[in-house]
């Protein structure tokens, strides 16, 4: 071609770059070397055998994946594991036991806001996540008066949880489980 140079080609190596990645994941430090492209659910899952948090598109459109990170719910396909150095996770596996379950588990049995289960735990941790955000009040995008503190209502739980799908349709008894939580309903 007239008028192009040669320039030197760019170096590709198709080695993994590894990373030490230490956080505390439901309440134990953990270390682990991980190849940089981790995202913190393959972390979770492959890593550290944690697979309540559910791979279900991978894509961040589900919520099937949602953790608690620094008290904040987070979609964990769509972040790297070493974005999260000396964080503090949560996983459904450490929100609470069989025998000692945390309310929102036991809220979710009692108003049966699952059938397959299989969104349950992103569901779980993105509801205990949302009742702290109301609490702190952050307002949302259905919230009316943004200098008032927002309160648990219906529309605001079905709005804040709309990045959890439930393909099983238990969205009404999830709000009930919620609401319950929340203290707003007896
Ligand atoms: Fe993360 Fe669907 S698996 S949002
Ligand atoms: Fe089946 Fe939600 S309970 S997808």
């Amino acid at each position: 071609m007239v008028g192009a140079t040669a320039t030197a080609a760019p170096t590709r190596t198709d080695e993994p770059v590894l990373a030490t990645v230490t956080f505390t994941v439901n309440g134990q430090r953990r270390e682990l070397e991980l190849d940089t492209r981790t995202s913190l659910l393959d972390a979770a899952r492959e890593h550290l055998h944690l697979t309540g948090s559910k791979k279900g598109c991978d894509h961040g459109q589900c919520g099937a994946c949602t953790m608690i990170v620094d008290g904040r719910r987070i979609n964990a396909c769509l972040t790297l594991a070493i974005m999260h150095q000396g964080a503090e996770i949560t996983t459904i596996e450490g929100l609470g036991q069989p025998d000692h379950l945390h309310p929102m588990q036991a809220a979710f049995v009692k108003h049966d806001g699952y059938q397959c289960g299989y969104c349950t735990p992103g569901q779980i941790c993105s509801g205990v996540a949302v009742l702290e955000e109301i609490k702190a009040g952050i307002p949302s995008h259905v919230t009316a008066d943004l200098e008032a503190t927002p309160q648990v209502t219906e529309a605001e739980i079905r709005e804040r949880m709309s990045g959890n799908i439930c393909r099983c349709g238990a969205y009404s008894n999830i709000v009930e489980a919620m609401t319950e939580v929340a203290g707003a309903r007896a």
